[in-house]
């Protein structure tokens, strides 16, 4: 292992691991080596843009705190989030789908009764979800967890809303025996993704937009059953097609119907128009065994 060139150097050090015991590390770090090696010679690295490349990375990670995940937001960016899950999540067209579960899912939100209103009094304008959650042959699934979450009508979610710190727009539901939930609450927006770090430097080097779709987060999950990490687009949102972190399925954007005041199914509630979004997830079972 000496005198090693650029044509011998990506051999050798994969020798260097041959007593990996582990079989998938293994195969994981030759893979890696061989896929960095590649790259390297492909673009022919310079040693300044080597450099420059450590650096972006050491700031990624002097990003990263409890609650800001510099790291999970570049993944997201380069596609390799949603890439990970097609890979890990091969679902039939039938079955809910899964996007991104993004930075502002958090664990300690409450848990309303259905149909609760979890805007927490931030302006807006209201929305009421109705939701069912059923398995592939249409059954309704009773006692599923449904978390929801959502930024509010500035794109702002409860953790970044200046000031606030009580959990605002985020519950924890349970489904009735017909499989449905509601809640209501204000209609969420657009927002850009985190553009103050490492990741919005490249975003913006590379032309690229910050903003997200508006959405409405779901995860659900019931005994028996893959749990289900997915979000619900207005169908009429301009950014559908320019999503910076690749979230978007056409089977997840939905008619967010909205009517006036005094008109519709949700007339007399509210004095102002509002927005009804009615969606039916469907579970798909955990393999057998
Ligand atoms: C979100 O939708 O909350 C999100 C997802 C990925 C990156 C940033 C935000
Ligand atoms: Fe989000």
């Amino acid at each position: 292992m000496r005198d090693l060139t650029s044509d011998t150097i990506t051999e050798a050090v994969i020798s260097t691991m041959r007593d990996t015991k582990d079989s998938r590390l293994a195969e994981i770090m030759e893979s890696l080596v061989r896929h960095v090696h590649a790259f390297v010679r492909d673009v022919e690295l310079t040693e300044e843009e080597w450099a420059r490349g450590v650096d972006f990375l050491t700031r990624t990670g002097q990003m990263c705190t409890p609650t800001r995940q510099e790291f999970i937001l570049l993944s997201d960016v380069l596609g390799v989030t949603m890439l990970v899950d097609a890979l890990s999540n091969r679902r039939p067209a039938e079955a809910t789908q899964n996007s991104v579960l993004g930075p502002f899912f958090r664990d300690d939100r409450p848990q309303p009764p259905d149909a609760a209103d979890i805007s927490g009094g931030l302006p807006g304008t209201p929305l009421f979800f109705e939701g069912r959650v059923v398995d592939r042959e249409g059954a309704p699934v009773a006692g599923a967890a449904v978390d929801v979450w959502h930024s509010d009508a500035e794109g702002h979610y409860d953790v970044d809303v200046p000031g606030r710190v009580d959990p605002a727009m985020r519950a924890l539901f349970r489904t009735e025996e017909t499989g449905h939930f509601s809640f209501r609450s204000i209609r969420p927006s657009s927002y850009p993704i985190p553009g103050d770090g490492p990741v919005g430097e490249i975003m913006g080097a590379t032309g690229r937009s910050l903003m997200r779709p508006a959405h409405v987060h779901l995860l659900i999950e019931a005994p028996g059953f893959q749990r289900v990490t997915t979000m619900l687009f207005p169908s009429d949102d301009p950014y559908l097609d320019a999503d910076p972190v690749f979230g978007v399925k056409d089977s997840l954007v939905a008619s967010y119907d909205t009517y006036a005041a005094d008109s519709g199914p949700r007339r007399g509630p509210t004095d102002q128009p509002y927005t009804v979004l009615r969606h039916t997830f469907v579970l798909e079972l955990l393999p057998a065994g």
